[in-house]
């Protein structure tokens, strides 16, 4: 796949301009770390920079049947520009906004973006790192192009489906993306694994889910998750839902979790997998996990009953692969969580890996996935 990098006005000045913001690194950085990140997908990216309207709109023409996809940085021209937003309609090219601050906590006109409803993904609020994101999203979409269908009537109420070939029936996982439920982390971070899957026989079901900033936080979150993962009854395809796997990365493995236990839900899973998961609401709480998410998720604790760890014996078989070298939630609460799991009564197969990360576990090319995977594809017999 070949990707063109675009970036907007003022960009040129990344490096200088409002480091606080925009952090150090320079155009000329990101460009060499959007080519690095391109080559670690087996794809290849054009990058281009300008501070006038005309020219970024002739480069998006010129780039009609000579790119697969664009990643799009508009800087302020996303918040003005109806003829940026018409000639990416026009071309027709898969296009990610991606911006490098948090736009919707910032001043309230760049909550506003003319651009967006011509792309297939907006990514902000993740620093440059958005931009490898954004080519990991146009590589999974361009590869195994989901169907996104509503669960519900809210912009965040949809899911991606993915089937596999064949008639089936396919045994079907359903993943719940991380970001400490924050508004700048999406579903798109769990694309590539949702794909992996899919290429191996297995159905996934991505639901969106409203986060704190998106009008989710408390009891909204819990209610589109458990809506989300009830839909399933309803999905398209030769589903066998005695084979359901439930998976969910960082604070989408505490929702999985909590989910899993759930006395009202419409079919029981057959496994649960916790990547990373927050198992522990009140020790994430104690250490301040993700800058003090779950009192911005909940408000002031204690939250027993929404807590995995509180509500042990889950009664459902359960995999859980941490990291031990994970900086964003440590292997410690899996320790702990695991130990009284087991001591509840609960079968659970625990996968504690030496010197990998956070973020590995989401990397369909890591060693990580690949042990995850496999006690997906053992539950569910596929493969
Ligand atoms: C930006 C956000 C815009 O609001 C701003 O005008 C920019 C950069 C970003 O990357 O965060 O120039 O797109």
């Amino acid at each position: 796949m070949r990707y063109l990098v675009l970036h907007g006005p003022n960009l040129n000045l990344l490096g200088t301009r409002r480091p606080d913001v925009y952090g150090d690194e320079t155009l000329a950085d990101v460009d060499e770390l959007c080519r690095l990140w391109a080559s670690e997908l087996g794809d290849t990216m054009d990058s281009y920079q300008s501070n006038h309207e005309g020219n970024l709109i002739e480069r998006i023409h010129r780039a009609r049947e000579r790119v697969d996809g664009i990643v799009f940085n508009p800087g302020a021209f996303t918040h003005t520009s109806y003829a940026l937003h018409d000639a990416l309609e026009a071309v027709e090219i898969p296009t990610v906004e991606v911006h490098i601050s948090n736009v919707l906590e910032r001043e309230p006109w760049r909550r506003t973006s003319r651009i967006r409803p011509a792309c297939v993904h907006t990514i902000y609020g993740r620093g440059v790192e958005g931009y490898r994101w954004a080519l990991r999203h146009l590589h999974h979409h361009l590869e195994s192009p989901p169907t996104t269908l509503p669960y519900g009537s809210g912009p965040d109420h949809v899911g991606d489906l993915r089937l596999p070939a064949g008639e089936g029936p396919h045994p079907l996982t359903v993943l719940l993306h991380g970001g400490f439920w924050k508004h700048q982390w999406t579903r798109d971070t769990v694309d590539g694994i949702a794909a992996d899957l899919t290429a191996r026989g297995v159905a996934t079901w991505v639901p969106e889910y409203r986060r704190v900033g998106t009008g989710g936080g408390g009891s909204a979150t819990f209610a589109d998750v458990a809506r989300a993962i009830d839909h399933v009854v309803e999905l398209p395809g030769h589903l066998d839902l005695d084979r359901l796997c439930l998976v969910g990365h960082s604070a989408g493995g505490h929702l999985a979790l909590w989910a899993a236990a759930r006395a009202d839900a419409a079919v029981t899973p057959a496994l649960v997998v916790g990547l990373a998961p927050v198992s522990d609401l009140a020790a994430a709480s104690e250490h301040g996990l993700g800058d003090g998410a779950v009192a911005a998720f909940l408000g002031a604790g204690p939250h027993d009953d929404l807590d995995p760890r509180s509500r042990l014996p889950l009664g459902v078989p359960q995999s859980i692969v941490h990291g031990a070298a994970d900086s964003s939630v440590p292997v410690a609460m899996s320790d702990d969580y695991v130990a009284d799991a087991e001591a509840a009564g609960d079968e659970v197969d625990y996968h504690r890996l030496e010197g990998v990360g956070h973020l590995e576990l989401v990397n369909p090319a890591s060693p990580a996935w690949a042990v995850a995977r496999r006690a997906i594809l053992d539950a569910t017999a596929a493969d």
